[in-house]
């Protein structure tokens, strides 16, 4: 009722909206997004048919596919200003900063004549940002070392695409490895919506005001950035960079840490507010992870050794068991995108581009559905009224 409200710190146990996207039973480890089953979509679908369904609730026919992909291809190029916007940032800018903001940024060219309560305008605006960050994603990466930026190529697939943005150059012929390219195409898609996490629902909470569709991505991307979210994989590294040597006596320290009550140090990729079960996205990230390490002869990988250790001591420990702490998405993630070549800095701007369809398809929803501004209420703990020191 009006004038009445709980105390839901966190947003534990909280609704903010309804939604038909996706949905999670965390005690059963089970994420649908439309109805289907994540590891199904993973392993028969591909990403922009992923997109398709997320925005519009149904799988495309192959004509919708076809027509879908071609119009994506058409929106990969950036307004050719945006470089001057990259040229002001530091050279050692952190790539996440960077696409903070380049993303809102894109909002100054598509405010003016943007009428959010046009269905149609509200698509190509999806479309724009499905096309374009994979563009503006690959830029931050060369801007960092250097390098010229790479025009998008709309002969290749979304995955391929993105590779060749990032790893190509004007000198020379780039090959783009097959399996990378699958690999990095799964890892879009176990990334790409995951309900009212934290990143989405700060896009709906600046949504509801009405703000560009823009620059409400740009803050779902400051929101992701935090190590407790989707920065994570890029600490999960840092982690497996400081354990080390792989030895059981280094993997226990950091164990024990993460159970020290007086440290702050948490088991990074580890815990979920709403699984209290497997991550489903980690099962198969984990499996991913092993296939791509194999084809490329890297099974050996001392880190990858470290990272199913840890996650085996873990699980076996009272600590873990008792709070049904378990392996999220990002734990595996990392190592993938390492054995590709991707420099730890990107891992959260790849985990951007992912999530940019979940964010786009629930703020089409909301604006669709007909919505209130997003407005919590608080418990006041401040000094009761005083006068002011009369002078
Ligand atoms: C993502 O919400 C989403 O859907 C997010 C996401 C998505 O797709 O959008 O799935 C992506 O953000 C994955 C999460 C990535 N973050 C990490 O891997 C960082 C490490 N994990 C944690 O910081 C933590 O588990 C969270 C942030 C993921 C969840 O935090 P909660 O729900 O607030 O849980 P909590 O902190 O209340 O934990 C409950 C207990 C606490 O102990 P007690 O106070 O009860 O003694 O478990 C402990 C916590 O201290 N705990 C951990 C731990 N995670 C929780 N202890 C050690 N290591 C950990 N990783």
């Amino acid at each position: 009722a009006e004038g009445m409200f709980t105390y839901d710190p966190g947003f534990v146990s909280t609704a903010a909206c309804e939604s038909s996207i996706t949905f999670i039973d965390g005690q059963k480890g089970v994420l649908l997004h439309r109805g289907y089953p994540i590891d199904q979509l993973a392993k028969s679908s591909n990403y922009i048919e992923l997109c398709y369904l997320l925005l519009f609730g149904e799988l495309p026919s192959d004509e919708e596919y076809d027509k879908f992909a071609q119009l994506i291809s058409n929106h990969t190029m950036v307004h050719e200003q945006i470089v001057n916007f990259f040229k002001g940032f530091r050279r050692d800018a952190h790539p996440m900063a960077i696409l903070c903001g380049v993303v809102g940024g894109l909002a100054a060219f598509y405010h003016d004549n943007l009428n959010i309560t046009n269905e149609k305008e509200r698509y190509v605006s999806a479309v724009r940002l499905i096309a374009k960050m994979p563009t503006l994603a690959a830029m931050c990466h060369k801007y960092n070392i250097g390098q010229p930026f790479m025009y998008p190529r709309n002969d290749l697939s979304y995955g391929e695409n993105f590779l060749y943005m990032m790893f190509g150059n004007p000198c020379e012929e780039y090959k783009i490895n097959p399996v990378f390219a699958k690999a990095m195409d799964t890892i879009f898609m176990l990334h790409a919506d995951h309900e009212q996490n934290a990143s989405t629902s700060t896009v709906r909470l600046a949504g509801s005001t009405g703000a560009n569709p823009f620059a409400c991505i740009s803050a779902g991307i400051a929101a992701l950035w935090g190590p407790a979210h989707g920065g994570a994989n890029e600490a999960v590294l840092a982690m497996l960079d400081e354990i080390g040597e792989e030895s059981e006596e280094n993997i226990q320290r950091f164990i024990d840490k993460a159970k020290d009550k007086e440290d702050p140090f948490k088991l990074m990729g580890f815990g979920h507010r709403v699984y209290r079960n497997f991550d489903p996205r980690a099962k198969v990230m984990k499996e991913t992870c092993d296939e791509v390490l194999e084809q490329l002869g890297m099974a050996d990988d001392p880190q990858l050794k470290i990272a199913k250790r840890l996650e085996q001591i873990a699980l076996e420990d009272e600590y873990f068991i008792e709070r049904k702490l378990y392996p999220n998405v990002d734990f595996y993630s990392g190592i993938i995108l390492k054995a590709i070549g991707i420099p730890t800095n990107m891992f959260t701007v790849i985990f951007a581009m992912s999530r940019t369809i979940g964010w786009i398809s629930h703020w089409n929803e909301m604006i669709a559905g007909g919505h209130r501004i997003g407005r919590p209420r608080q418990l006041y703990t401040g000094h009761p009224q005083r006068d002011y020191p009369a002078k």
